[in-house]
């Protein structure tokens, strides 16, 4: 089996969640990490036994001859290293969000059509259990119609999360602060639950308890309306006492659907009720960071090299995420914003 020469940009602190699937694939050999700090290249190598480190990442592709490269790049870094490494020859992993602008990501998917290069993008939470099985009862028509949506994300980042970070908090670096940094994991579950025609958006958001800290919103909430009418609501926020578990609820025609953290619920009319549950037994162990990042960095990762040695696209695209959840979190900005409701 032809190995893929690969490489990972960036080894801070989401880097083991790629370095560890990436080294665990049989047609992956994980040639090189490239950090502007060595130290962290240095140690992201040991951990996972690439040979090389470097701290200029075009270096990097070109001496390796690399096949792959993932990002974990701040999020204004994903557009121009993307579009460097396509341009280079590299398929390309890059993580949420896939830019910090509409232009940046259009011209990322015309960039990997032009050099017919493969560009995926992570939004692991589609693989927890709770989504699975919620996606698969939606698909089968057990569920039926949606005919409402609602989430919420209420998590805590503390002052220091931003001030000991270079680009968190900043608009023109972080592109936002708790839509786009934590709530878009949830945001785009909703439009790959709703099926994706979003009509239009009204949303508000607001810099609450992190005044003077961050230059972008800790808060927002807001109503996406789609094609068919169905109305989501949403509310984020990153000053609550602690990361309380994520919920969605979709009421259907059929019965409702939860989601709790990576738990999913579906309670059938009919008195039927079906429950996913991450398995106990699929533990990772990443070389360290939060263990409720849990097992779908993995599972996305190994379903991404599969396609590449299959000759297909990867399973979560650049093209299908700029219309889908890029392009909401962009319109809840421009809404929020402008105080405006973005029609589509
Ligand atoms: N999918 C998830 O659940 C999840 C969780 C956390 C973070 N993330 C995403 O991962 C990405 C990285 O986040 P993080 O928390 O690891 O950030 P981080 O700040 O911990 O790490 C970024 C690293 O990039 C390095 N870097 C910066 N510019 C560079 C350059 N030009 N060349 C080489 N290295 C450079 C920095 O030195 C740093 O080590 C972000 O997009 C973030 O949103 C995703």
């Amino acid at each position: 089996m032809k190995k893929l020469k690969v490489g990972i940009i960036g080894c801070g602190r989401i880097s083991r969640f790629h370095g560890m699937p990436a080294a665990a694939q049989s047609n992956v050999e994980l040639r090189a990490v490239c950090d502007l700090i060595p130290e962290r290249a240095k140690q992201m190598a040991k951990l996972f036994g690439a040979p090389k480190t470097y701290k200029d990442y075009k270096e990097m592709i070109r001496k390796e001859k690399l096949d792959v490269v993932h990002i974990c790049l701040p999020h204004y870094l994903h557009a121009p290293v993307a579009i460097d490494a396509m341009q280079m020859g590299c398929d390309v992993l890059t993580e949420k969000p896939m830019a910090i602008s509409m232009e940046q990501a259009e011209e990322m998917v015309k960039t990997a059509k032009k050099t017919k290069r493969k560009l995926g993008v992570i939004f692991q939470n589609r693989y927890n259990a709770g989504s699975q099985l919620v996606k698969q009862c939606l698909e089968s028509g057990r569920l039926g119609a949606i005919k409402a949506a609602k989430c919420n994300v209420t998590w805590y980042r503390p002052n220091e999360y931003y001030t000991e970070s270079d680009w968190k908090g900043t608009w023109d670096k972080e592109g936002g602060g708790a839509i786009i940094d934590q709530a878009i994991h949830t945001l785009d579950l909703m439009c790959w639950f709703l099926g994706y025609g979003i009509k239009e958006i009204d949303c508000s958001m607001a810099n609450r308890a992190h005044q003077g800290v961050i230059e972008v919103e800790d808060s927002a909430e807001g109503l996406i309306t789609f094609k068919n009418g169905v109305h989501a609501s949403f509310w984020a926020m990153n000053y609550y006492s602690h990361d309380a578990q994520v919920e969605i609820e979709l009421a259907c025609e059929n019965g409702i659907a939860t989601i709790r953290a990576e738990e999913g619920t579906v309670k059938l009319n009919d008195g039927r009720e079906f429950c996913a549950k991450p398995n106990p037994n699929e533990v990772f162990n990443y070389g360290g960071g939060p263990s409720y990042w849990g097992a779908s960095h993995f599972k996305e990762i190994t379903d991404f090299y599969q396609c590449l040695a299959a000759g297909k696209q990867p399973p979560i695209t650049g093209e299908e995420i700029l219309s889908t959840a890029h392009k909401m979190v962009m319109a809840v900005y421009e809404s929020g914003r402008n105080g405006k409701v973005v029609k589509f």
